[in-house]
């Protein structure tokens, strides 16, 4: 049982919810701000995927970081939340129109172009508007990150970025388009990386590139080598706050960076992942033939990940003090991969107990849906209860 969980006012909150410690949350954009401001040439940007509810990017905003977004709806989230769209970079394979001229229209500070075809699109749009577009390259590296294959996103069978013998022709194509100003490439391998030889690899990477370049006399200002560290989900209190220290030096010891270039991080899981719990109760206690089953009355529309990555989290029974038992940890939804967990060793279970499902917060509240006509999970922080 875990006892710095405020137990004694969950009990008055309708459950399923999310819970955010937003004394973790603040404690882990300090060290993030501390750690960056040891490189002059470091700027943040919080991936809003991560976590959008205005709660949160609240608070985040106030640390002067920048906002990467994937839509629209990111972008308005962002500048709702009080990030400067001089802050934002907007990614994504798949860009609408109205989606690019909100960004235009903002004048947010860089689109990362996937493709030519949407090169041709952002031209045309800024173009009607009499605007240039900042724009960087996302190439795709071909690098694999040692992690889920849904979340890695930089091998060349993955839908992102342009390829890298492109790039130069790419680059050619834009010089003859107006309305385009070519500012610097982006990058991201994946997603939860802990080996920091990934990162290693990919700077690497970036480092044969710009050398290219450099042979062809362009030397872009900016490079964004995307986000991708990974979290503590096996011990959430043993590691509250992700090794930024190591990370930001790994970079720093690999990246060639020329002079007066910037280098652009999109930090998401790492920022809010272990400020998050999923608070549920426990319905009922099933005896199947051979097993025993808790069913909460939380369910893969509000955490998806267990069921769709076979993500693990870190589960507690936070109403218990009794002898452990084995149980599989299951939601009311009408899916058999609606199982948070598969025999795991948890405080005797009793119906009513809070459950805390642990290290949430990235990819959680974000990703529920009203499958079964559900409600979506609200999302409370620490000054609301
Ligand atoms: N930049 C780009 C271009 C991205 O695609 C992503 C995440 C990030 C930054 C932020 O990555 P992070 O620092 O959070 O690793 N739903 C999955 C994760 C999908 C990640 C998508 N892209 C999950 O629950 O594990």
């Amino acid at each position: 049982m875990r006892t710095n969980f405020p137990i004694n006012k969950f009990h008055n909150i309708k459950t399923p919810f999310y819970y955010y410690d937003s004394g973790l949350l603040r404690d882990t954009l300090n060290i993030i701000y501390k750690e960056t401001t040891k490189y002059k040439n470091y700027c943040i940007h919080y991936a809003i995927k991560a976590n959008s509810n205005p709660k949160i990017l609240k608070i985040i905003s106030q640390y002067g970081f920048g906002a990467d977004c994937v839509s629209g709806g990111e972008i308005q989230a962002a500048i709702d939340a009080g990030f400067p769209p001089s802050k934002i970079v907007y990614a994504g394979v798949g860009k609408s129109d109205w989606e690019i001229n909100l960004g235009l229209d903002n004048n947010i500070f860089c689109f990362n172009v996937e493709s030519t075809a949407e090169l041709e699109v952002i031209n045309t749009l800024a173009s009607q508007r009499n605007k240039v577009a900042n724009v960087a390259f996302r190439i795709n590296p071909n690098i694999g990150a040692h992690t889920h294959a849904n979340i890695t996103t930089g091998l060349a069978e993955n839908k992102f970025g342009i390829a890298m013998d492109d790039l130069e022709k790419t680059i050619e194509i834009s010089t003859r388009l107006k309305n385009i100003s070519v500012i610097g490439l982006h990058f991201h391998i994946g997603s939860q990386i802990l080996d920091m030889d990934d990162f290693k690899a990919l700077s690497n990477r970036i480092n044969d590139l710009q050398c290219r370049l450099k042979q062809h006399g362009i030397v872009l200002p900016n490079i964004n080598v995307g986000g991708g560290l990974g979290i503590n989900y096996e011990h959430p209190d043993i590691e509250p706050i992700p090794d930024f220290a190591g990370y930001f030096s790994t970079y720093a010891k690999h990246l060639r960076i020329l002079p007066d270039q910037k280098v652009h991080f999109e930090l998401g899981r790492s920022v809010v992942g272990q400020c998050g719990t999923l608070i549920t109760r426990l319905l009922y206690v099933k005896n199947g033939s051979y097993k025993k089953f808790a069913i909460v009355d939380a369910g893969m529309t509000d955490l998806i990940r267990p069921a769709l990555y076979h993500a693990y989290h870190k589960i507690e029974n936070i109403s218990s003090n009794e002898e452990v038992e084995t149980y599989d940890i299951v939601g009311p939804i009408c899916e058999s991969s609606d199982v948070f967990a598969k025999s795991i060793e948890i405080n005797k279970c009793h119906r009513g107990d809070i459950i805390a499902i642990r290290s949430a917060g990235a990819y959680g509240e974000v990703m529920a849906s009203q499958y079964n006509c559900r409600e979506l999970p609200k999302g409370y922080i620490t000054e609301e209860l």
